[in-house]
């Protein structure tokens, strides 16, 4: 299968080399989506201006080298190339696809080791929105990918550790172990670190405790791990009831938090000092990366061990890559993790490069996600200026979805499951389809809405499918080909979904999941179109032409369904 924009791609730079020369097949042939045909390609108006000859005569020269495309070659204005391709190409291109186990998204040989460092909560605080976004994000990064072949290896970078550690186990052994477990998997991490912190401002016994408790901790002495371990369980099975309630893939055995990395940080600091990487100064050993500079024009230092000693974020970043790329063989990294940390990542992979730690064929990547807002263009809060907890928000959603469908005779447990399915759907499709980078506010009625770019709207579309196959006594499944495309609307549904295979693997190759709602969004749009002109079982429509369209709904759905899923957003077989 392929997708025609780049089979028509690799056509126009054959023209090009057989019209123009060798030198000439690497041009973009500068392809784009056309208002009057197809596609255009406009490779003729910057290759006349390179050749000093006139675009139209470059165009035609193109046309004629490719009379035998299965469609047609205009040429247009000062030398657009409008191109439009046969149904039949498309009809028989569309039925290969749907004869494909894989609908048309080709695994990536070589396989890939990718590793993904996504969601990465903060133990002791309450995992809060800004985390959401990272985790669907990461999560639907790992999702292509695996689809693709490549072997990922997902990497959940909790804040397991440091000196708040201390005071946290002290508060542990004030109120006793039960009611620390009860508090924490419930999900109230920031008042149980608010307790901890008030106590420890205010108490010279409990802070002195604290501190000692740190040292304990550092010394690895056992009853003190036990103690953290009491604390990170109760907190990490909160993280899990959030996971799973998102369908989020990630499990226990991929949590690789900072705590992971104690053992290997002072050899990390040796290495880099022998290495004469890192330098002290002030006390601190630090890595001046070059190109790194702060406000007073001074280089700008990563600090890989403090001055008292102790190991922070920046620290256990430099052990981090230096693992994935040595014992986890990464090809890529991703970081998925907030756009303010920009800086940070951009010094660590200097730093790791300096080292030698990451070279050249390993590509280091900082997804970086911008900042959830509220509808007010501020920071995500509530109205009494705390950061949201996660549990509450997703339950909100689940209920104003059930709200949404009450009106539709649903039995309790159905609307239950639909509810849930919807909710998901929309929080996490609402998270996916803008750009990662880009800020995004938070705004439930939009992201809950049965139009417009949202989850609801492209499950809705799949839902609908499934009722005509229902209403024809038939199941996707079990109907063969051919896809003959004939009404406009079958033409342009059967056009677009040919991109398919092409959309997933820029999704991965460009880690924007955004492109992938994009597509299936047109497409639960094109089918809405073909829905209201082309009917499928009515009466008066001949079984040929109702197999048929069949055929190409059973192909949508398919498509449809694959794209939620590697968006990790829920299909329900009702709405
Ligand atoms: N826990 C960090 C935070 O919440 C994110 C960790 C991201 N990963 C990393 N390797 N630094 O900001």
């Amino acid at each position: 299968m392929t997708d025609p924009q780049k089979v028509l791609a690799e056509r126009v730079q054959q023209a090009l080399a057989s019209a123009f020369g060798a030198e000439h097949a690497d041009a973009d042939p500068l392809i784009r989506p056309s208002q009057f045909a197809d596609f255009q390609a406009n490779v003729a108006m910057s290759l006349g201006k390179r050749l000093r000859r006139a675009p139209r005569e470059v165009a035609e020269a193109i046309k004629a080298e490719l009379s035998d495309f299965p469609g047609t070659v205009e040429v247009s204005g000062p030398g657009f190339l409008n191109i439009t391709l046969d149904d039949s190409w498309i009809a028989s291109q569309a039925t290969e696809m749907f004869e494909d186990q894989r609908t048309g998204v080709t695994e990536i040989a070589p396989a890939q080791t990718v590793v993904i460092d996504y969601s990465a909560p903060n133990a002791a605080k309450e995992m809060h929105v800004g985390h959401l976004r990272t985790t669907i994000v990461g999560d639907c990064l790992a999702r292509v990918h695996e689809h693709l072949g490549n072997h990922v290896i997902r990497q959940n970078h909790l804040g397991d550790w440091g000196t708040p550690f201390g005071m946290l186990i002290e508060h542990l052994l004030d109120i006793g172990e039960e009611a620390a477990v009860a508090q924490l998997e419930a999900g109230q991490g920031t008042e149980y670190y608010q307790a901890a912190r008030a106590k420890f401002d205010s108490d010279e016994d409990f802070k002195q405790r604290s501190r000692v408790r740190v040292t304990t901790l550092q010394s690895g002495d056992p009853e003190t791990m036990r103690l953290w371990h009491v604390f990170m369980d109760a907190t990490v099975r909160y993280f899990n009831k959030v996971y799973e309630m998102l369908g989020v893939t990630l499990t226990d055995a991929d949590i690789a938090g900072e705590s992971m990395y104690n053992p290997m940080l002072e050899k990390t600091c040796q290495d880099l000092e022998a290495a004469g990487v890192a330098t002290i100064s002030e006390g601190a050993l630090c890595v001046f990366p070059p190109g790194f500079t702060g406000s007073d024009d001074k280089p700008l230092p990563l600090i890989v061990r403090k001055s008292d000693g102790g190991y922070g974020y920046a620290s256990t970043d430099m052990a981090a890559i230096r693992y994935r790329v040595h014992d986890l063989k990464a090809d890529r990294i991703l970081y998925v993790v907030g756009a303010d940390q920009a800086l940070h990542f951009r010094m660590v992979f200097a730093a790791a490069k300096m080292a030698g730690w990451l070279p050249d064929t390993v590509s280091a990547e900082h997804i970086q996600i911008g900042m959830m807002l509220g509808k007010d263009g501020r920071r995500f809060k509530t109205r009494s200026g705390e950061s949201v907890k996660l549990t509450e928000l997703l339950n909100e959603a689940v209920e104003r979805a059930s709200a949404a469908i009450a009106d539709r005779g649903y039995d309790q447990a159905t609307r239950e499951e639909i509810a849930h399915a919807v909710g998901m759907g929309a929080v996490k499709y609402a998270d996916l389809s803008v750009n990662h980078d880009s800020e995004y506010v938070f705004d439930f009625d939009r992201m809950l809405g049965f139009t417009g770019n949202t989850g609801p709207y492209v499950q809705y579309a799949t839902a609908r499918i499934r009722s005509i196959f229902r209403r024809a006594g038939r199941s996707p499944e079990d109907v063969t080909g051919p896809i003959v495309l004939d009404a406009p609307a079958e033409r342009a549904l059967g056009l677009h979904l040919l991109g398919f295979g092409e959309t997933v693997a820029q999704v991965a190759a460009l880690s924007e999941p955004h492109r992938l709602c994009a597509f299936v969004f047109e497409t639960a749009s094109l089918f809405s179109t073909f829905f209201e002109e082309c009917p499928v079982i009515k009466e008066g429509v001949d079984p040929e032409t109702s197999e048929r369209r069949l055929a190409l709904c059973a192909l949508t759905l398919r498509v449809l369904e694959t794209g939620l899923d590697l968006l990790g957003v829920p299909v329900p077989e009702r709405m």
